[in-house]
Order: structure tokens, then C-alpha cells, then sequence
């Protein structure tokens, strides 16, 4: 809840690497609830700045300059326009969208490094770091491959192996290499500036654990198990040529690490926005060092650290500046059950959907804030999509404004007719709608806008129902008047939903003014049934939504076919160039081999066991004239169980015997495990008599 001593607010948004276009995760999870947020406080008549920007420095963007054969400035300039105007179609009404290559960020963030390094607060460390001597550059965590030293696959990355899961560091991997050209990594010192986060711990605890428990739990979580395992000094500089030079002598080569100087550029834009205009937005400092502004974080669950422990630390050692009042930031969103991923183009991107799907972008953000991965990851898929579309915005947003649109058209030449004594059922239906306002502030002044959207439709619900229980259009014959009376009231709720739904859907909601011919709106007439006058205009209607067919969303289906397709191929090249035997296990005397007793046997008939995914059922020869039943959990990998008739297999004859399914399983057949998991039996080179030793 908003509480009294602020007077204005500063929302800003995390800024976007400038390494590749925008796609919906960042919509959903950072976009969308942000300008949702910032317009409802704008119609409100608050005082309130909404932050924007490209973060255009950090190894990603070199990174795509390489693969594209291009400079890094033409990457960030490519991606900077391309992912502003995203932004601009999709309404995201940023006060400011500018990026960190300015001049004018460069130079505040230098000078904000400057002065913590003037005034003592960094730490000054020497240490080894992994280096490339041909291309000469060191390198981190994601850039360093090498051997796992837990399950000894080759390309695990320095932070994680994607074998087996391990949390690994660079220094644990056997043989590292760079991941991007393969060569060998040696170790060099190097040296640099550490913000010392330990010293930033008592303040930090008291600040977030005692007096920002109202922050979401994922935050306050996250938050805490940060705090609770020991903050450590994190280097604020880096060995790389692109981004904003370290500002003293004796660090030529040297840079800001983009985390430093990413989040100074919400500062720095604010400051390129009030510079330009001041009379207009006054002094930045005002949004930025003034205790009565209150400042709001939207990110990223990736980002909570940086905006919670590490910016607020970089702040309060400055000591001019306000901290973040929130920081809301979403779980993830996956895209038709997979994690969203650039670098597999497994994503939905903006620029993209907007050639696809024209004039749909309140579909998207409709869909994406009914979906909002706000408490948990959440799903996206086109199916969802589409019937969120059908079933809600066609079938009884658009369905109502339409009805109530065409019925006054058709009786009143499209004036709003008078209002006469209400029924029982009016008021009824008055009382429903009436204290909307205070529901739908009560959720978006904690963050929720996946519950207020869902308000602000019940909202339409209610009218639609109204029209759907009144039926004016049956009226009509008999009393005119009682027909007055509905639509006045329909338009009245007409009226308060292209105010509801200004924040949410702001394309929608502005032709649903136009329509009902609304020149001022504001927040504070939510709730009301005055909102047009008797005798008032209205516009010409047209459609507010538009049904989709399957034949719609088929064409987005398949292209996520394709790319899974091609995907899957590429990670069976990587699984297969990166597989290696695993280690020999220890060596065992001749006498524990003995104790196996293997043997052949020829299949005489194979089943899959009802109930289970998994198990075959083999009936087997096993030469002593009796058939012999073993259940072995590969049907995953035999889709047609009967090839293996007639084939002579391997057997562990003496295994203790167990039941699975309600069936006896005596034994174990000998499966080869390949490189992508696939199991094969294995079969004998030369048929021998069923119940041979295997020695
Ligand atoms: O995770 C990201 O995409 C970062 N570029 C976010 C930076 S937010 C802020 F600090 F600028
Ligand atoms: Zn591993």
C-alpha cells in the first residue's frame, strides 16, 4: 500500500541487453505489469516517471558481433532501435527510452565510480583468473568450458554442468577452454575494484529482512538466502574492450562491470529526460535524491540480487541517493512447456508476433497479464491464447460493447438515451459494479495485476450478463422506455471499462473511447453512472476483438515445431561430440565377477506390462525347458517390443527376484546405455545353445 509521505514515483524497468530482440518473457515478466502500473498511477493524476533502456555493454552483445561478423556498436545499434520500437507498438509508455552507450551515462557512471573510489569505498584485489593468450582476454564463468569433474562430460560450463546438474565454479573443470573458439585457458593475474558487500550487510539486513517484509515473497526469499549465506566483495570492474573505461590511472584495459553501470543508467536517462526538459520534469535529482519520490524496481526474478543487495549497496555508499521503496519482480515464463530461450530461438519474439498477428497487441497483453508468472513460472501457450481470446475478450468484453453499441444505434440513432426509474435488478446489478474502483486499486497498489485484470473483466462480465438477462432487444416492442433505461446503464459500464481498461489494454480501451465518443477520462470516475449525458453522441462502433480460428494459430504452431525439430537435432550433435566412457569403476578380483551368473537366452515372446510406461515383459528360453519371465524397464526405447523375437539376449540368471506390476521378474537383461540415454540389448554375435555361461 501506498503510504502518505511520498509525493511522486520513479518506476523503472530492467534495461535489456541489446544483444537480440525482445520476446514475450521480458513482456510478461518485466514490460507489461510495469506500464500497466505507471498508467494506472498516471490516471490517477499522480506524479510519476517511467524509465527505460537498452543496456548495451557486458560480453553478450560481443558476443553476437562475432557470431555476426559485425562491430559491437553496429549490434547495439541494430538491437536498440529494433527493441524501442517493440516496446513503442506495444504501448509501453516509457517517459524515457535511451541507452548506456550515451554520452552522457558514460560519463555519470564513470563519475559514480569515481567517487566511491575517492572516497575509499572499494577494495582493491590481485587474483588468478582464467585468460586466452591468442585472442588475449579473460574470461568468466559461462565463457569457460572444460571437462565435468563430476560426471566427466566434456563442455560443462565454469558456473554449471548441463549433464548432470553440478554447481560448478571455472576452477573445478578439467581442461578449461574458451567457449566460443575452443582454445586452451591458462592463468593470469589480474587486478580490480571490489564493492565490499560484507560491510553492507548489517544495514541491508535491517533494511530488507525487518522493514520490506511486504516486498513478494520470491523476492524477500531470494533476498534472504542471499543474506543468510554471507554477502562476499564483488568486483565491480572487468578486463574487457567494450563498455565504460575505469576512470583511473593504472586500469588501462580495464571496465565497469556492466552490472555497475546497467542500473546507473536508470539514473542517467532520468537525468537525459530532466536535462531536456526541465521545466517540464524538474531536476533529476528530484527523482533521485529526494526522500519524498518513492522508487520502484520491475524485473526479472534473475535480477533480484542486483536490484536488492547489490544497487542498494552501491547507493547507500555514494550516500546521496534514495533507495527502492519495491522491487517486484516476476518468475519466469516458459513457452509451450519449455524454458524460453534465445540462443535456441525457442521464444515468441515482439517484432515478430506484430508481422504475424497485426493490430493484436492487446491480445498478447491481455493474455501475458492473465498468465502473469507473478507467484510462480508460468506457461504461454497459443492455445491459451486463442481461447483467452474467443472466450473472454470476444465473447463477452467485445460482445457487450458491441450489443450495447448497436442496440443504441439502432434506436436512438446512436445518442445515449435517458435513464428512467431503475428496477430492483438495475440496482442490483449497480451494486456489483460499484466499488470496482476500490477492488482494482486495492490489487495493482500491491502489485497484482493478473488479479485486477481479472477485476476490471468482471466488470464486463457483469454488463454482459445484464444485457444477456434484460434482453432490451425483446423490450423493444412493448415498453421503449424500460429500453432507455438498460442502455443507458450499459453505456454507463461501457464507459467505466475504457477507464478499467486503460492500464491493461490501452489500444482497446482508447477505441473504446473514441466509440463512445469520451473526450476526458480519469481514474477517479470509475464507478460512476453519470459518465455521458443524456442526448450524448456516441461514434461510430466497430469491433473491439476479433475470434480466432485454429487456421490462426496453426501457422505459430508449426514454426514451434520446426525449431523444436531442429533443436532436438543440434542437442544430439552437442550430447554426441561431448560424450565420453565414464571413469572405470574400481577394480574388483575375479572371484566377484564369478558371482554373476550370466547366460543366454533366446526371446520367445515380448509385451509391454499394462499400466506402465516403462516395463517390457520377456518371455524368454533359457534352455532348462521352462519359460522365464523378466520384466526390463525399457518400452521408452522399443516402441515396437516385437523386433526382439528371436533374437538371442544376456541375462543375469541369479538376481534376486522381484515383483513389479503383480508380475515375477526373474532376472535382468543386459542393455547398452548410448550417448543420448537410449537403451539397446544386448544380443549375441554367434546363436550358442539357450543357457550358455557368458564368461
Ligand atoms: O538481465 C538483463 O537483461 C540485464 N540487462 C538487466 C539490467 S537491469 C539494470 F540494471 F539495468
Ligand atoms: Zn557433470
Amino acid at each position: 500500500m501506498q503510504e502518505k509521505k511520498f509525493k511522486r514515483t520513479l518506476v523503472t524497468s530492467a534495461l535489456p541487453y541489446a544483444n537480440g530482440p525482445v520476446h514475450i518473457g521480458h513482456l510478461a515478466g518485466v514490460y507489461v505489469p510495469a506500464d500497466i502500473y505507471v498508467r494506472y498511477l498516471r490516471l490517477k493524476g499522480e506524479e510519476v516517471l517511467f524509465i527505460g533502456g537498452s543496456d548495451e555493454h557486458g560480453v553478450p552483445v560481443t558476443i553476437r558481433a562475432r557470431k555476426e561478423g559485425i562491430t559491437v556498436q553496429e549490434v547495439v545499434d541494430r538491437y536498440h532501435y529494433l527493441i524501442k520500437q517493440s516496446f513503442a507498438d506495444f504501448g509501453i509508455s516509457f517517459d524515457v527510452y535511451s541507452r548506456t552507450t550515451s554520452k552522457i551515462h558514460h560519463k555519470f557512471a564513470a563519475d559514480f565510480f569515481r567517487k566511491l573510489y575517492d572516497e575509499g569505498k572499494f577494495i582493491e584485489q590481485t587474483t588468478a583468473q582464467f585468460y586466452d593468450e591468442e585472442t588475449k582476454e579473460f574470461l568468466t564463468d559461462r565463457y569457460i568450458r572444460g571437462e565435468c569433474p563430476r560426471c566427466h562430460s566434456l563442455g560443462a560450463y565454469g558456473d554449471q554442468c548441463e549433464k548432470c546438474g553440478a554447481t560448478l565454479s571455472p576452477e573445478e573443470l578439467i581442461n578449461p577452454y574458451n567457449a566460443i573458439n575452443g582454445n586452451p585457458l591458462v592463468k593470469k593475474v589480474t587486478k580490480h575494484w571490489y564493492l565490499p558487500l560484507n560491510e553492507h550487510e548489517g544495514w541491508l539486513r535491517k533494511w530488507i529482512l525487518d522493514e520490506h517484509q511486504e516486498w513478494r515473497p520470491n523476492v524477500y526469499g531470494q533476498c534472504k538466502s542471499w543474506l543468510d549465506g554471507g554477502l562476499q566483495p564483488r568486483a565491480v570492474t572487468r578486463d574487457l574492450d567494450w563498455g565504460i573505461p575505469v576512470p583511473i590511472e593504472g586500469a588501462e584495459g580495464k571496465v565497469l562491470y556492466v552490472w555497475f553501470d546497467a542500473p546507473i543508467g536508470y539514473i542517467s536517462n532520468t537525468k537525459e529526460l530532466c536535462d531536456a526538459e526541465p521545466e517540464k520534469y524538474g531536476p533529476w535529482q528530484k527523482w533521485w535524491q529526494d526522500e519524498e519520490t518513492r522508487l520502484v524496481h520491475f524485473i526479472g526474478k534473475d535480477n533480484i540480487v542486483f536490484h536488492c543487495i547489490v544497487f542498494p549497496a552501491m547507493l547507500k555508499a555514494h550516500g546521496d541517493y534514495i533507495l527502492p521503496d519495491n522491487v517486484p519482480s516476476n518468475e519466469f515464463l516458459n513457452l509451450e512447456g519449455d524454458k524460453i530461450s534465445t540462443s535456441r530461438n525457442w521464444a515468441i519474439w515482439l517484432n515478430e508476433y506484430l508481422v504475424d498477428m497485426p493490430g493484436k497487441q492487446d491480445v498478447l497483453r491481455y493474455v501475458l497479464t492473465a498468465n502473469a508468472p507473478e507467484t510462480k513460472d508460468n506457461d504461454f501457450t497459443w492455445r491459451d491464447y486463442q481461447a483467452r481470446n474467443n472466450n473472454e475478450l470476444v465473447a463477452i468484453f467485445g460482445n457487450f460493447i458491441n450489443r450495447a453499441m448497436k442496440l443504441t444505434e439502432k434506436y436512438f440513432e446512436g445518442k445515449v438515451p435517458a435513464c428512467g426509474e431503475l428496477t430492483d435488478y438495475d440496482r442490483q446489478t449497480l451494486d456489483d459494479f460499484k466499488d470496482v474502483k476500490a477492488r482494482v486499486e486495492a490489487l495493482l497498489d500491491d502489485f497484482k495485476f493478473r488479479d485486477a485484470q481479472k477485476e476490471a473483466m468482471e466488470l464486463a462480465r457483469i454488463g454482459n450478463k445484464y444485457l444477456a438477462d434484460t434482453e432490451p432487444w425483446k423490450i423493444a416492442k412493448t415498453d421503449m422506455e424500460r429500453v432507455k433505461t438498460i442502455l443507458n446503464l450499459s453505456l454507463q459500464i461501457s464507459a467505466n471499462l475504457a477507464i478499467v481498461f486503460e492500464p491493461f489494454l490501452p489500444f482497446s480501451a482508447e477505441k473504446l473511447r473514441k466509440m463512445l465518443g469520451m473526450e476526458t477520462f480519469e481514474w477517479s470516475q470509475l464507478g460512476r453512472t453519470d459518465l455521458l449525458a443524456e442526448g450524448h453522441q456516441l461514434g461510430e462502433s466497430v469491433l473491439l476483438f476479433e475470434k480466432l480460428e485454429d487456421k490462426d494459430i496453426q501457422p505459430q504452431l508449426d514454426r514451434l515445431a520446426r525449431i523444436k525439430e531442429e533443436n532436438e537435432k543440434v542437442a544430439l550433435a552437442e550430447a554426441e561430440k561431448n560424450w565420453r566412457p565414464e571413469p572405470i569403476k574400481e577394480i574388483i578380483p575375479f572371484d566377484d565377477f564369478e558371482r554373476l551368473d550370466i547366460r543366454t537366452a533366446t526371446v520367445l515372446d515380448v509385451k509391454p506390462v499394462k499400466k506402465s510406461d516403462k516395463l517390457l515383459e520377456f518371455t524368454l528360453d533359457d534352455g532348462t525347458g521352462q519359460p522365464r519371465t523378466i520384466l526390463s524397464g525399457i518400452a521408452q526405447h522399443y516402441p515396437d517390443p516385437q523386433v526382439l523375437v528371436g533374437k538371442q539376449v544376456l541375462f543375469v540368471a541369479n538376481f534376486a527376484p522381484k515383483v513389479m506390476k503383480h508380475i515375477a521378474s526373474n532376472g535382468m537383461i543386459l542393455s547398452a546405455v548410448d550417448f543420448d540415454g537410449s537403451l539397446h540389448v544386448v544380443t549375441n554375435e554367434a546363436k550358442v545353445k539357450n543357457g550358455s555361461k557368458v564368461c
